[in-house]
């Protein structure tokens, strides 16, 4: 039995050590490790979170930033409804290459379906080792129009906020989409009874309503 209202695949990509997987442990298990332990591939992790009165399944796919992992990496971009871009605030070039990231994103992802981008800056603790000015992210954010979050896995800072903040934006994109479908599907329903009513009009051989 299906025991959720709705299910989203959610990636994380960027360079090797941002704290992809410190992201998702900090989230999903309530933990943080200094240690670094290096993703070998991909990891996944999963989620139940409610909002309103609708529960949803979040499948969380944490990859590996490595390059030499990226031919496996990628192929596990299919499908995903959004990806958080995740760079570290202490890194100038995990923040440089995060327009590629994103191209990949864009690349790998279904060409069909829309796409959905989330712009992370991790380790937001660490404020006297900070290498991005606050100048370089909100022009890089105007440019992209893409939603960014300050996050630290070791203090939890903004961590359950941009989850939710997907996974409502989401949500309502599939209600609007079912709303409208719904008023499309009446409007049907009254033409067809329009046509029906028509027809015995004609077959009864009395004038036609119109
Ligand atoms: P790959 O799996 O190689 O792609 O790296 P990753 O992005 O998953 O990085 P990971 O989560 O393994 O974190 C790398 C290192 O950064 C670890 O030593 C973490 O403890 C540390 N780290 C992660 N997030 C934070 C944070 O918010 N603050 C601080 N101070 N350290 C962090
Ligand atoms: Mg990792």
């Amino acid at each position: 039995e299906k025991k959720y209202d709705y299910i989203f695949k959610l990636i994380l990509i960027g360079s090797s050590g941002v704290g992809k997987s410190s992201i998702l442990q900090r989230y999903v298990q309530k933990i943080f490790n200094t240690e670094y332990t290096c993703t070998i591939g991909v990891d996944f992790f999963m989620k139940t979170i409610n909002i309103r009165d609708k529960s949803i399944k979040l499948q969380l796919w944490d990859t590996a930033g490595t390059e030499k992992f990226k031919s496996i990496t990628t192929g596990y971009y299919r499908g995903a409804n959004a990806a958080f871009v995740v760079f570290d605030l202490t890194s100038k070039p995990s923040f440089d290459s995060v327009s590629e990231w994103i191209e990949n994103y864009y690349k790998y992802s279904n060409p069909d379906s829309e796409k959905h981008v989330v712009l992370i800056g991790n380790k937001s603790d660490l404020k006297e080792n900070r290498e991005i000015t606050q100048e370089q992210i909100d022009s890089f954010v105007m440019n992209n129009k893409i939603k960014y979050f300050e996050t630290s896995a070791k203090n939890g800072e903004n961590i359950d906020e941009c989850f939710y903040f997907i996974a409502e934006k989401l949500m309502n994109d599939l209600e609007e989409k079912e709303f409208e479908n719904n008023i499309n599907d009446k409007n049907d329903v009254i033409n067809d009874e329009n046509l029906k009513k028509n027809k015995i009009d004609i077959i009864g051989g009395k004038r036609c309503c119109f």
